[in-house]
């Protein structure tokens, strides 16, 4: 089968592409490359543009003969999407939209769709079902919403099959360091106490220290970027199989402290990782984690790596490629 991996450069996405590609599966990407990286796909066939590009969308279809698509395509920083909503619904609403306009017109159905956990916003219970209500905290969390919406209405009117999958904390890298995020442009807690080990940064902030927690800091599921690179290759073999949709929250079920996370990347790295303790960040959630039996039930799904291979697997990368893939 054909895949497209609409923004397959970008870091869950080169992850997933190379996943599909061991496992036997011809994959095109299209990526626009403002964050994606030629080298994370390394002979990937790559169609630089935009999802909202319906026109070179129907062109892909007709010309590659692609089956299914995976769409990682999409902003991502839920802070930054409370400053640049507009940006946020543009691109990440209107582009899906236009793919799945043409995809219905192409008459490909089926997609894997990268959903998150921002869906919830702060859980009014825990661990995180699929069935919990939906609060998006963010025009970020919104959109992702908002396009599973518009899923849920292709597969009523047109037939299509998807799945959203709803990832918690996605992190870590190709266990071998061959692959894994460019932190240039990240704010996430994991990728930040890297780069406060390799004194890129003088150290690392803690947002928050009294919180209701064992250790008074926040807690969050880090979930390993194989991991849900196999899952996404599982939930297309599921909607292609099955020929049904579903919904699937994507994380270890095990949730860490942003302490436990520094102590470990303390232990693995052997670096003495400098710490500020400051006030809480606006907006956090005190806990998030999730049930993930459905995932586990109906995709046989099983999470391989806990945080410290997540921890071990992210130093491995940022210590050996610390401008990134340099592109
Ligand atoms: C993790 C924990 C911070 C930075 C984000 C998105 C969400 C979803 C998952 C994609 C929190 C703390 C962080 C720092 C810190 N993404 N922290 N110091 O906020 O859980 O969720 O990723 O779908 O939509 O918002 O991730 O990595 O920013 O934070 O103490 O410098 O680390 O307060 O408790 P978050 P994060």
């Amino acid at each position: 089968m054909k895949v497209l991996v609409t923004g397959g450069a970008g870091y869950i996405g080169s992850h997933t592409v190379r996943l599909l590609r061991e496992r036997g599966y011809e994959v095109v990407v299209l990526d626009s490359l403002e964050y994606g990286h030629r080298a994370a796909i390394g002979d990937t066939p790559l169609i630089q543009g935009d999802t909202a590009d319906g026109a070179l969308l129907r062109r892909i279809f007709q010309e590659q003969g692609t089956q299914a698509v995976i769409h990682f395509a999409a902003y991502k920083a839920a802070g930054e999407s409370m400053e640049q909503p507009g940006r946020y619904f543009e691109n990440n609403v209107c582009g899906s939209l236009a793919l799945l306009r043409a995809m219905q017109a192409a008459n490909v159905r089926f997609i894997v769709f990268s959903s998150s956990c921002a869906v919830y916003g702060t859980p009014a219970q825990l661990p995180v079902g699929e069935d919990h209500p939906l609060h998006p905290e963010s025009p970020y969390g919104e959109s992702k919403r908002m396009v599973e919406q518009m899923l849920h209405w292709f597969d009523i009117c047109h037939g299509l099959r998807y799945a959203s999958l709803r990832y918690f904390n996605a992190a870590g890298a190709w266990p071998d360091a061959s692959m894994g995020e460019d932190w240039r442009i990240t704010l996430n807690l994991i990728p930040l106490v890297m780069k406060a080990a390799l004194g890129v940064i003088p150290r690392v902030q803690v947002f928050g220290t009294d919180y209701p927690t064992p250790d008074g800091t926040a807690i969050r599921d880090y979930i390993h970027v194989l991991d849900l690179a196999d899952a996404h290759v599982r939930a297309l073999e599921y909607i292609v199989r099955e020929d049904r949709s579903a919904i699937f929250n994507l994380g270890t079920g095990q949730g860490s402290s942003v302490q436990e996370v520094i102590d470990m990347a303390r232990r693995v790295s052997g670096v003495d990782i400098p710490v500020e303790y400051t006030a809480r960040r606006k907006g956090d959630p005190v806990a998030i984690y999730a049930d993930n039996r459905k995932a586990r039930q109906l995709l046989g799904w099983q999470p391989q790596y806990g945080l410290e291979e997540i921890i071990r697997h992210a130093w491995q990368w940022h210590s050996t490629h610390p401008h990134g893939y340099a592109d």
